[in-house]
């Protein structure tokens, strides 16, 4: 695991942005994993920022989201659909057909988590898979548990998540109760993983996940496991690291 230390949120996005450029040159049609909540945002406006400059190229690129929640119409302004769209897809030359995200607007949980993660297995698993993390450790919506779980799946979130993510809706009651998740298994399944947080409410939390025991309490501490892991932190992030 290599952890890169910014000095602050831009310099952090610009990394981490860095790291994605990285993968796209090497490989135009690299299979990204894409993530969303506050900290992408900068990391996506550096990526939009190197397309508008000639820098980078999406059309052969594709992707495929982490999670969405469940209930949410695409068109919804905090579904993950929407935020991809606004904070990437409409932005770069990336093709629309060659985007997915889990269906949230599929009712029917079983049927929408098995048919994302066949197609992420039939096109050929992900290249680079981007990750924020919660304040518990969740990456995608692989809440604390007992057990890592394998596969896409329908998961209750936590009290403490739709908490966090009310700030995003009008009040904590419209914040959806379940979502669709890459599992802990399909992430781990990535060739190479990219890991964004900033500021100190996420300090302690990269502390145990990073320098802990591993454990499902902490989600997160799994990539200790993982062969390629890139974390980059700004100071405040990084702030509890011995
Ligand atoms: C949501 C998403 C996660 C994200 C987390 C942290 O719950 N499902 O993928 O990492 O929020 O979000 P933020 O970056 O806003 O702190």
């Amino acid at each position: 695991m290599e952890i890169i230390v910014a000095k602050d949120y831009a310099e952090m996005s610009r990394k981490a942005a860095d790291v994605i450029a990285a993968c796209l040159k090497e490989n135009p049609a690299t299979r990204l994993g894409l993530a969303t909540g506050s900290t992408p945002e900068g990391l996506y406006a550096c990526l939009v920022k190197d397309y508008q400059a000639g820098l980078l190229d999406f059309s052969q690129a594709s992707s495929f989201n982490l999670d969405e929640y469940r209930g949410l119409a695409h068109d919804h302004d905090q579904s993950y659909h929407y935020f991809m769209k606004k904070n990437l897809f409409d932005a770069v030359n990336i093709d629309p057909a060659n985007t997915a995200v889990p269906d949230g607007a599929n009712p029917d949980a079983q049927a929408a988590c098995d048919e994302y993660e066949a197609a992420i297995e039939a096109a050929g698993g992900v290249d680079i898979q981007l990750l924020g993390m919660g304040h518990n450790g969740h990456i995608g919506f692989n809440e604390p548990a007992d057990e890592f779980p394998k596969q896409t799946h329908c998961v209750d979130l936590t009290e403490s998540t739709i908490s966090a993510n009310s700030r995003l809706f009008d009040s904590a009651e419209e914040v959806p109760r379940q979502a669709y998740t890459m599992g802990i298994g399909t992430i781990m399944k990535a060739k190479k993983i990219l890991v964004v947080a900033n500021g100190t409410a996420k300090a302690a939390i990269v502390r145990d996940a990073f320098t802990g025991a591993v454990t499902p309490s902490v989600p997160a501490s799994i990539l200790q496991f993982h062969p390629d892991v890139t974390v980059v932190l700004d100071a405040d992030a990084a702030s509890l690291l011995a």
